[in-house]
């Protein structure tokens, strides 16, 4: 059974980008992000109303680390590591079976660029390597071009497709199922 421990917890630097762990400090920032509607249209997720709100979902991942249930990264440009523009982070940790569930989002205006292609290589590599997970699933709107052509680039998989099977902005929407399997899996001894 995988037994995940975060701390200290680990920072991963790219080409470009700083992935640090979030504090209360990042609300502004986060609350920015979470509360635009272009961004969050294929998240089924509440908008931010207040910089409270940015603040107890800060917390909501601060806690799952210390749980060992799910890492959240502050994605930073690395001349400016203090100021959030995105987060990715892996969820959902199913102990039992290695795997966990990947989620990412970054500012409307550094989109197109590759940096998040770059922060989700680093991240399935932390995963696979230092969290020893098994596979990592991404559960996507078709319609979410964006975050197809991101995993398909990344080597993940369309799976399935499950039609209408959550209700998001007063519609039934469907789900795609993407995975990627650990690249050199060793077999755990448990
Ligand atoms: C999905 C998202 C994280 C992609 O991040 P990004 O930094 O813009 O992606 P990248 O620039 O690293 O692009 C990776 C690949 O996807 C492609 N891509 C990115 N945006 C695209 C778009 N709007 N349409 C088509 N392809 C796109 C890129 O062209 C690139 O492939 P290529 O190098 O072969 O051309 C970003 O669009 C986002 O934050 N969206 C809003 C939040 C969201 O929907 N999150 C995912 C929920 S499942």
């Amino acid at each position: 059974m995988l037994a995940p421990n975060f701390s200290p917890f680990p920072l991963l630097k790219t080409e470009r980008l700083l992935l640090r762990q979030f504090t209360l400090a990042d609300a502004a920032g986060v609350h920015q992000l979470r509360s635009d509607d272009a961004v969050m249209q294929f998240i089924n997720r509440p908008l931010t109303q207040t910089i409270e709100d940015a603040e107890a979902w800060i917390q909501l991942i601060l806690d799952a680390l210390q749980k060992g249930d799910g890492i959240t990264w502050c994605i930073c440009l690395k001349n400016e590591t203090a100021t959030h523009v995105g987060s990715i982070g892996l969820w959902r940790i199913e102990k039992e079976n290695y795997r966990a569930e990947i989620g990412y989002m970054i500012e409307p205006q550094l989109q197109g660029k590759g940096y998040m292609y770059e922060a989700l290589q680093a991240v399935a590599h932390y995963g696979f390597t230092d969290m020893r997970l098994h596979s990592v699933e991404a559960r996507i709107d078709p319609g979410n071009v964006a975050s197809a052509a991101l995993l398909k680039k990344s080597s993940f998989v369309q799976e399935a497709l499950f039609k209408e099977n959550y209700f998001n902005r007063g519609h039934f929407a469907d789900t795609a199922v993407y995975s990627k399997l650990a690249p050199n899996y060793v077999q755990a001894n448990e």
